[in-house]
């Protein structure tokens, strides 16, 4: 069965925005399989993000991985990464659509809300990242 990984970022901790996303993820009727709640290291979000290391937006997204805690969940279901895909949005807050959860909630990036693996490979990695092998 397929799997992702879904985080729950700092902006959408400190607006008690939780429960909400939670919900939407539920309301599609896909499997929270695990779930828990960390505060990122400097180093653990420098890895976690290394492929955009050099980019002119990498030091702010490290600092604002690391300003909060985060929710960390694995989402398992047929096609799930791509149904989770749609469900919270473009990356972009504002090219995001309403009716998704970056488009209801987020206005500008960094602070978008919500983080999905974007692939089979990296959603792997992302869950072997936070969850270790199994
Ligand atoms: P995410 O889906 O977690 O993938 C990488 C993150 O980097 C992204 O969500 C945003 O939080 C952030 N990001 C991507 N592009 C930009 C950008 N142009 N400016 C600022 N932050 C960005």
């Amino acid at each position: 069965m397929e799997r992702t990984l879904v985080i729950i970022k700092p902006d959408a901790v400190r607006r008690k925005l939780i429960g909400k996303i939670i919900e939407r993820i539920e309301n599609k009727n896909l499997d929270i399989v695990k779930m828990k709640m960390v505060k990122l290291t400097k180093e653990e979000a420098e890895e976690f993000y290394k492929e955009h290391k050099g980019k002119e937006f990498y030091n702010s997204l490290v600092e604002f991985m690391t300003s909060e805690r985060i929710v960390v969940m694995v989402i398992e279901g047929e096609n799930c990464i791509n149904i989770i895909r749609k469900l919270i949005g473009k990356t972009d807050p504002a090219e995001a659509e309403p009716g998704t959860i970056r488009g209801d909630f987020a206005l500008k990036l960094p602070e978008n809300v919500v983080h999905a693996s974007d692939s089979k490979e990296s959603a792997e990695r992302e869950i072997k990242f936070f969850f270790g092998e199994e």
